[in-house]
């Protein structure tokens, strides 16, 4: 058995949900649970014991991913190659474009394809497994979400019995099902054969309009292809496609502030599988990472749910819990940090205490404006003695008073 795996990693035009961060580093570089977003993911694909490379597709420019990418395959010993779109081909279309890129060399069996915007403990030998006795051209991760919420996601309606998907349903506006797409597939490569084909029937019937799949935009520019709309809609119930029933914990990153509440589950998911990265001590409460260049006062008090890293300084009795504290932040003594993240070199005063309010439904967007993480960007400064509760601060501006559900520019 050979695999290969996919990331898609979209590109710099769909960062600005992750603005102010976006502003220094791509969006899936930005660190969860103390590794770029995407590391998560090539762990995961690194673990396959059958893994014979990891494609990025995307279309950032080369260069802000180079040393990552470097670093990353040497130290998880996997080879990471970036395949560059030019421009928007959309999911389906990198995928399909790249094909003979992807199985020209080693003949993958098996290609595992992941939205780079997930989080979830990636249980890849699994849904392989799962994939191979469905035999089907390609297999969908689906989980479970409450009704409510459903219908922000691609959902799926799945024979119980034969696994097989025969309905998907991306964003619906009434409900169709709980169980819906995390985002994550295995393929085999007779999969793009099929991709080609639908592709083909797309394309006819975007000229005679065909009301079996109202989901598909009629007459729209067909450059970009969608995996979900444009080639899952039409293929479920054809036989082609199984959906594998995934248990485990699974959440979108789709804002800035949605890492805080993902880095809250790989840090759970660390307490069981990696627990020697987890720092212990009087003053640590619950899951937390430090960085070993961090300096933390012993009377500070941390977690749950934090992440220190590198070259930041955190004084006398400061209080951190649910936040990500960047490189060389400073956090003076007393200061307190509740469901925030602090960009790269920002500065906390003595006595101030920035806040962020939770908020964890999985909405993209909260309509509860009084609801959100509070994010300083690289280089801002709270002043001493003030409070900033649920705030976004733009890079480098400087907090003299203190505020509150606003975002400073
Ligand atoms: P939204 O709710 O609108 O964000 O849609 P979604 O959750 O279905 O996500 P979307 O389909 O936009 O993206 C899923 C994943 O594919 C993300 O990791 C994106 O970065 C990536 N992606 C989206 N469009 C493209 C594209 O044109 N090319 C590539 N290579 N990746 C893409």
């Amino acid at each position: 058995m050979t695999s290969k795996a996919i990331i898609l990693i979209g590109g710099p035009s769909k960062g600005t949900r992750f603005r102010p961060l976006s502003l220094d580093i791509p969006k899936l570089l930005f660190p969860v649970a103390g590794k770029p977003m995407i590391y998560h993911h090539i762990e995961a694909c690194s673990k396959v014991p059958s893994m014979k490379e990891i494609l990025l597709i995307g279309f950032f420019k080369e260069e802000q991913l180079k040393d990552f990418i470097q670093q990353t395959s040497k130290q998880l010993n996997v080879p990471i190659r970036y395949i560059n779109e030019e421009k928007v081909l959309g999911t389906a279309g990198g995928l399909y474009h790249f094909r003979d890129i992807i199985l020209s060399s080693d003949n993958p069996e098996s290609i595992f394809v992941l939205h780079s915007d997930v989080c979830c403990s990636f249980p890849l030998e699994e849904l392989q497994q799962f994939h191979q006795k469905y035999k089907r051209h390609c297999t969908i991760m689906g989980t479970q979400v409450a009704k409510e919420y459903a219908n922000q996601y691609g959902c799926l309606v799945r024979d119980e019995n034969t696994a097989e998907l025969l309905h998907f349903a991306e964003k619906p506006e009434t409900f169709v099902s709980s169980l819906i797409n995390c985002g994550v597939y295995c393929f085999s490569p007779s999969f793009f054969d099929v991709m080609g084909k639908t592709m083909v029937d797309l394309r006819a019937s975007n000229v005679n309009i065909n009301s079996d799949y109202p989901e598909i935009t009629r007459n729209r520019n067909l450059e970009t292809l969608r995996l979900e709309q444009d080639i899952f809609v039409p293929l479920a119930g054809t036989g082609t496609i199984s959906v594998f029933p995934y248990q485990g914990f699974w959440r979108q990153i789709k804002n800035a502030g949605s890492s805080v509440y993902c880095q809250e589950l790989y840090l759970n998911h660390y307490a069981k599988t990696k627990p020697e990265i987890l720092k212990k001590g009087d003053n640590i409460i619950g899951n937390v990472i430090i960085d070993p260049s961090a300096e933390v006062d012993p009377t500070a008090i941390i977690g749950p749910d934090v992440y220190i890293g590198p070259n930041v300084k955190v004084g006398k009795g400061v209080r951190i819990i649910h936040s990500i504290v960047l490189d060389s932040t400073i956090i003076k003594d007393h200061a307190c940090v509740i469901y925030s993240i602090l960009g790269w070199s920002s500065e906390v005063g003595l006595w101030t205490r920035v806040e962020g309010i939770p908020n964890y439904t999985p909405f993209l967007y909260s309509q509860e404006k009084r609801k959100g993480i509070t994010i300083f960007g690289s280089g801002a400064q709270a002043n001493g003695e003030i409070i900033v509760r649920n705030c976004i601060v733009m890079p480098h501006k400087q907090l003299d008073r203190s505020y509150s559900n606003e975002i400073i520019l």
